[in-house]
């Protein structure tokens, strides 16, 4: 089956789980919004292409792992469009979980989403403990304090910022899960794939400082120029533009090599490379002339 078929198929049974018996049923809708059709699919993607790399004997157990890394990630983009957080009104091309429905909607279907990535990893514990908990400790590691997303989120109420740490648990932290979790899906040690997650994401956070500070909304299908607008720490106004695109350079030469030794090395190292050249922005649309 082709990896984003099975990704596709597991988080849409996560979700349909969610929306069973006798579920409200604007929140169940929400749920559904909020997932599908989905955006890139980078983790859930990095998190089985490692699995795959590592043997991947367990795929039930790397469909959880994928599975709950992106329901995590879709909530987080949930909260973090609601008027207390950025306030935008467009994720994905389409009108934020709190305009199409509300804002207790949106703060409840974020939440439910939390939820349920943690209980589809638990299901799948059930046949494989061992794994299944160190799993669920690794994403729980990922997701709240002091190392996850919420941390990440928290640093935005700080007067003074460390620009990597902030990047580090606001965007790095799902993609450190991600090659973790794949690994550890596929009954590796967790610990060599930290940084390969850890440089991934933090390229991405660059790219998406030169998306932001570089592309429109249409092209992005999000609202443009937030970090300056909300005055966030950012690399393009740390380091310039030219300085970013070094930056995510030098970061994406060093992911490659931090590949750890795996059956699947060349092919993953291939991946990475890919990506690496779709995350470099080429022709700025708001400064190309
Ligand atoms: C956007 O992530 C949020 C950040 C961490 C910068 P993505 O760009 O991966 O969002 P989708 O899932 O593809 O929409
Ligand atoms: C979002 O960061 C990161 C999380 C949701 C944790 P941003 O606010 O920079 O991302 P976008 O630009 O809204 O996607
Ligand atoms: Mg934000
Ligand atoms: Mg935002």
């Amino acid at each position: 089956m082709p990896l984003t078929t099975r990704i596709e198929s597991a988080i849409a049974e996560a979700i349909r789980a969610g929306q069973g018996g006798v579920a409200p049923p604007r929140l169940a809708s929400a749920l559904h919004y909020a997932t599908a059709p989905g955006g890139a699919r980078i983790r859930p993607t990095i998190c089985m292409s490692v699995a795959m790399a590592c043997g991947d004997d367990r795929p039930h157990l790397s469909d959880a792992a994928a599975t709950a890394i992106e329901l995590i990630h879709c909530a987080s983009l949930v909260h973090d469009d609601m008027p207390c957080f950025d306030d935008a009104d467009v994720r994905r091309g389409k009108p934020s979980v709190h305009r199409a429905y509300s804002e207790p909607l949106a703060l409840l279907a974020g939440d439910s989403l939390i939820v349920m990535g943690f209980e589809v990893l638990a299901r799948a514990a059930r046949n494989d403990p061992a794994r299944g908990i160190e799993l669920i400790l690794t994403l729980g590691k990922r997701t709240g304090m002091p190392f996850g997303i919420c941390a990440g989120q928290g640093w935005e109420s700080e007067d003074k910022v460390d620009l990597s740490a902030y990047h580090q648990a606001k965007t790095g932290a799902l993609f450190i899960a991600a090659t973790q979790m794949g690994a550890i899906a596929a009954g590796q040690e967790a610990e060599p794939w930290f940084e390969l997650g850890a440089r991934i994401g933090e390229a991405f956070q660059v790219a998406d400082d030169l998306r932001d500070a570089l592309y429109d909304e249409a092209t992005l299908g999000k609202p443009a120029g937030q970090d300056d607008l909300h005055g966030r720490p950012n690399a393009v106004a740390q380091l310039g533009v030219d300085g970013a695109i070094r930056r995510l350079k030098d970061i994406l030469g060093g992911a490659i090599a931090s590949i750890p030794s795996c059956p699947g090395e060349a092919q993953l190292a291939q991946l990475v490379r890919a990506y690496a050249e779709r995350l470099t922005p080429v022709a700025p649309a708001r400064q190309s002339h």
